[in-house]
């Protein structure tokens, strides 16, 4: 049976399957990543990194990977790629969880409000092209040798294949893309003093980018000639690996970050609520999303500051203790906010400690404040129409049985848990390389999960979130007013 490689190049590690034609996953390996802070709020990495990751995830998995009939992937997505005349990066790049073009996102956003429309979402200090702006004035010797610029997959992609090209869904992430068209938007390029030139060609998640050359070939231990196909931004690759392209379907990404994303069968913007609509991978979908910078890791925070290496144990006492509310809030916040309220500078808080106030309080408030933030941004995407039918959770967050009650309850609705879903963007990427290949029926390749759990609210947990989510939303606007005055 024909077989199918997927990279999904995450930001802590790059992810790698081979999945067979019944997209079974028959071998993964995964590589870690480091991430360099050069300032406080900077995030960048190397791209030659990215490459050793992907020679040695390849490595890993050498037996099977002489049967592979073609190649994908999935990436971190917002990331600033730079290449000069020869295609060699011109600095590290610039990640998604970097805060430092703050402000030229807020200038981008003072422009024509038509601008947000058409690119699905405001600008963000995230975002790909307020980055660009960001160089333009601070590195203007960089600025001025750019010859090409692209998204961290599509530089994997150039290393493989020598062919510079890009996604929709990683363009619609750039704040470059005509979300509706599915093309450069020369409109978005001029407000951000982008040059159509250093936009590489669009294509589609799924179709032919080139073949693997000879150099490549031997580094990776793949075929020379192997069709390589374009792939996508993670959160699109994630979607697809699971199945989450139809009309209204739905999946929860407990990932570092977290997201709500749901296939849509048309462009919705809603740039007021600060819901992205993006491209989706595959022609003629798209998707809204919600996209929290906080989902697995304020907990992963909290076990490393109180020195808790076993996470399950750290959570084992709060069952027994939620008869009764909690008596501590907690804001997750960490690394800033996307959805909803667009604050790079938003910071996390724990309130209402006191001296009874223990680890496993403490755990209790970090599970329940991500919950009720998922909870507040699933409120706003049915403000704007969007009620996903089945709704799936996934990521490293969705693990914890506990935490997917609360957020089931939190959400007032039943959750999928997905097994296998830890590999689900590097999955999705390998289903766009067989997608590629073979010219199969969507609906054949991305089926939803066969085996799921169900899990559902607990209705006195329920109530009290239902309660406390006005509480948790004030919290937040107190605590920004106290910032605004200082
Ligand atoms: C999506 C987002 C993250 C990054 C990193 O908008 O910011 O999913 O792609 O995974």
């Amino acid at each position: 049976m024909a077989l199918y490689l997927g990279l999904d190049l995450g930001t802590t590690a790059l992810k790698a399957v081979i999945s067979d034609g019944a997209s079974r996953i028959v071998a993964a390996a995964s590589v870690p990543l480091r991430i360099n802070h050069p300032k406080p709020s900077w995030s960048e990495q190397n791209p030659d990194d990215w490459w050793s990751a992907a020679v040695l995830a390849c490595k890993k998995l050498r037996p099977q990977l002489a049967k592979v009939e073609a190649v994908s992937f999935s990436g971190q997505m917002h990331g600033l790629v730079l290449l000069d005349r020869a295609l060699q990066p011109l600095r590290p790049a610039i990640l998604w969880n970097d805060a430092r073009a703050a402000g030229e996102a807020a200038t981008l956003n003072t422009l024509d409000p038509k601008l947000a429309d058409l690119a699905g979402v405001r600008a963000m200090a995230s975002f790909f092209a307020p980055k660009l702006l960001w160089l333009q004035k601070h590195e203007p010797k960089q600025w001025r040798k750019i010859h090409c610029v692209m998204a961290p997959k599509d530089y994997l992609r150039l290393r493989m294949t020598g062919v510079a090209a890009s996604d929709p869904v990683d363009a619609s992430g750039m704040w470059l893309c005509d979300v509706a068209k599915r093309q450069w938007s020369p409109a978005l390029a001029e407000a951000c003093g982008v040059s159509l030139n250093i936009l590489p060609p669009l294509l589609e998640a799924p179709a032919l980018a080139g073949h693997m050359t000879a150099d490549a070939a031997r580094a990776l231990g793949l075929k020379v000639g192997t069709p390589v196909m374009t792939g996508t931004g993670d959160a699109a690759a994630s979607a697809i690996g699971l199945g989450v392209v139809g009309g209204n379907d739905g999946v929860i990404s407990m990932g570092t970050a977290a997201q709500i994303i749901v296939s849509k069968q048309m462009h919705v913007p809603a740039p007021a609520q600060n819901i992205h609509a993006f491209c989706h991978g595959l022609p003629d979908r798209w998707f809204q999303m919600a996209a929290l910078l906080n989902g697995a890791s304020p907990l992963a925070w909290l076990a490393q500051t109180l020195g808790a290496k076993d996470i399950s144990k750290l959570l084992q006492p709060i069952e027994p203790a939620m008869s009764k509310p909690c008596p501590v809030m907690f804001l997750p916040y960490l690394n800033g906010d996307r959805t909803p309220h667009d604050d790079p500078a938003a910071r996390g808080a724990f309130v209402g400690l006191d001296h009874m106030s223990d680890r496993t309080v403490l755990a209790r408030a970090v599970l329940e404040g991500v919950a009720l933030s998922l909870s507040d941004c699933y409120d706003i995407l049915k403000s704007t129409g969007t009620e996903p039918q089945r709704l799936l959770i996934i990521g490293g967050g969705a693990k914890s049985p506990l935490w997917t009650r609360i957020i089931a309850s939190a959400l007032g609705r039943e959750l999928l848990v997905a097994e296998a879903g830890e590999y689900g963007a590097a999955l999705g990427a390998s289903r766009l390389a067989r997608l590629g290949h073979t010219n199969e029926a969507v609906a054949k390749v991305c089926q939803f999960p066969k085996h799921v759990r169900r899990v559902k609210p607990v209705p006195r947990w329920a109530e009290t979130y239902a309660a406390e989510l006005p509480q948790f939303r004030a919290l937040y606007q107190g605590l920004k007013s106290i910032r605004d005055t200082a």
